[in-house]
């Protein structure tokens, strides 16, 4: 239960409040991670959740990276 929880709430920007989930949701639905970006702000704060999202969304993610840093942001909730 705990797992499926910190999954479902995984932060990525803490700056402006946007999880993993939502991420991922809205780029299913089609919009671009710049899209994404730029009607969140996500990125824009701090700058801290920028190598996160390179590293699982950019264009030169890897399945390895993105499953590192996933796994990482699971455990951290
Ligand atoms: S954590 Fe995303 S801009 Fe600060």
């Amino acid at each position: 239960m705990t797992d499926t929880v910190s999954r479902m709430t995984a932060t990525v920007c803490y700056c402006f409040g946007v999880s993993k989930d939502e991420i991922e949701k809205r780029l299913a639905e089609g919009e671009t991670l710049d899209g994404i970006q730029a009607t969140t702000g996500m990125g824009y704060g701090c700058g801290g959740c920028i190598r996160v999202i390179e590293r699982v969304w950019g264009e030169d993610a890897t399945p390895e990276s993105r499953a590192l840093v996933l796994n990482a942001l699971e455990r951290s909730g």
